[in-house]
């Protein structure tokens, strides 16, 4: 996580630089970058899209999009101005022999040096734009692609994508982001689990009764309902951002901090989920979709209500699944993962329940003991807790109580501004370190296994459970953990 490589970059061409994520989440994060001296002396920002749009009208909306954003408490008018220096904007056309050129006049003529392009564009550009910049001649060895999620919508469609942009740029140019593995918390996972040592000898089977990841979301759909219903919670949250922390959850200890290293053990995760398929479906995963509601004290509407929405729909917003990773370490402990929208409260976290003590000395007296638990919150605070039983204070009989050791990041690091994941992501594509981001074979190995459980689903035709907005999902996804005699931590 530090960058002690030399950095070779001289410029990022952001495409789609007047869309909905460059508004809300790269131009702020560049703005961060600059204000705290992290990019480097005379780096050019070229924005580029199809529309025509004047120098000074795309800086003022470059200088809304950040006094709008999680850093505006960052804006300065001096700092901006700096910041404006070394921002362009040029007009592109992906499909026109020359369609690139201004790229190349903005960059003074030459691609040496280090030129970055983040393709903030829908899916389907991602292998014309790679395709183009080649023809153009607009990639060298120091060139780096970053792209981001949705990378396919299967495996056939993801294997399509790496292969366009794999013939424009090597592997090790490429950038996939999943912005989750920005997140403080979730890179944290990498330290709490091998730069500790008190964890790792329990980390296993031996120790471990169940493992659950959760992503719940209060919002719905909101005005994406077309891109959302032709893709749903699985695709949408599972196959990227949950399988994600599955994987630093369960992998084995990494050589090093290498991109090749982790990513090595995190695709070996991918590589030994048990398939979920026809045959097992029905009892391994819960699909729900949410009806109208209560989210945050007020009414919200179903998602068949949701703007835009279209005709009757079976797309899931909610997914509930039980996963087995097939490995010596893990063999026999479940991973229950659930995600979804219009949930009780907004929560991603992660709980590790140990196995109850072997004997309980204390039975005799009628104390009851709760197996320990490590939580790790995600978001939105993070907070890492590991419940211990412990004696209540006093003279009578001895009475033990659950008592949650707590290590709230906050308290422990005061009031470090909260970065936007995307600083982190973007500083890691400057100084060429990968290890943060996703390998081409984890996207086919994730999308190999999200296949078989949406052929599963076709074949037994199993349907969305309804479940109200404000709640935590269809009941079906609290039998799925009950009939092993777990639950879901609420
Ligand atoms: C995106 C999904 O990748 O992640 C969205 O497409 C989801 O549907 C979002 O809302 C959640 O991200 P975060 O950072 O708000 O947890």
């Amino acid at each position: 996580m530090t960058h002690p490589s030399p950095v070779s970059s001289r410029a990022l061409v952001l495409f789609g630089a007047t869309g909905d994520l460059a508004k809300r989440m790269l131009w702020p994060s560049l703005y961060a970058l600059h204000c705290d001296g992290l990019l480097p002396d005379r780096f050019q920002l070229i924005g580029a899209a199809t529309s025509a749009v004047e120098h000074a009208s795309f800086i003022a909306k470059v200088s809304d999009a950040i006094q709008s954003s999680a850093n505006s408490a960052m804006f300065d008018a001096v700092k901006f101005a700096e910041f404006a220096a070394r921002v362009q904007y040029v007009s592109v056309n992906v499909e026109a022999p020359q369609g690139l050129e201004p790229i190349r006049a903005a960059l003074g003529g030459s691609v040496a040096g280090g030129v970055i392009y983040y393709l903030s564009t829908g899916p389907q550009l991602f292998g014309p734009i790679c395709l183009a910049l080649k023809a153009h001649g607009l990639v060298d060895a120091a060139s780096r692609i970053v792209i981001e999620k949705p990378i396919g919508t299967d495996t056939a469609s993801a294997l399509k994508v790496n292969e366009s942009v794999g013939a424009a740029f090597e592997e090790h140019q490429v950038f996939r982001i999943d912005h989750y593995l920005g997140k403080e918390a979730v890179q944290n996972l990498l330290a709490l689990r091998f730069a500790n040592a008190i964890f790792e000898p329990l980390w296993n089977a031996n120790a471990i009764e169940q493992v659950q990841i959760s992503v719940a979301e209060t919002v719905g759909v909101g005005g994406r309902w077309s891109f959302y219903d032709s893709t749903g919670a699985l695709r949408d949250m599972v196959q990227s951002h949950v399988l994600q922390l599955l994987c630093l959850v369960a992998m084995e200890p990494p050589a090093g901090f290498t991109p090749s290293a982790v990513r090595n053990e995190k695709v070996k995760v991918l590589w030994s989920l048990r398939p979920i398929t026809a045959d097992n479906v029905a009892t391994h995963t819960v699909r729900g979709q949410y009806g109208s509601g209560f989210s945050g004290g007020e009414a919200a509407p179903g998602y068949a209500q949701e703007a835009g929405a279209g005709a009757a729909s079976d797309t899931e917003t909610f997914v509930a699944l039980k996963v087995e990773v097939d490995n010596w370490r893990w063999a026999g402990v479940p991973f229950y993962l659930r995600t979804g929208k219009r949930m009780q409260r907004r929560s991603s976290e992660i709980m590790i329940q140990f196995k109850p003590a072997p004997y309980n000395i204390f039975a005799g007296i009628g104390a009851t003991l709760a197996p320990n638990a490590l939580l790790i919150k995600l978001q939105p605070e993070e907070m890492i807790t590991l419940t211990l039983m412990h004696k209540q204070p006093g003279l009578n009989e001895v009475k033990l109580s659950e008592v949650p050791l707590n290590l709230s990041v906050s308290d422990a690091f005061g009031k470090t501004r909260r970065r936007i994941a995307y600083e982190r992501m973007l500083l890691d594509v400057l100084h060429d370190s990968s290890a943060l981001f996703v390998r081409r074979d984890e996207i086919e190995a994730s999308w190999k296994w999200i296949d078989g459980i949406i052929a599963g689903w076709k074949a037994t035709g199993q349907k969305c459970r309804p479940y109200p907005a404000g709640t935590n999902g269809p009941s079906a996804a609290v039998a799925l953990t009950e009939r092993h005699g777990h639950s879901w931590h609420e």
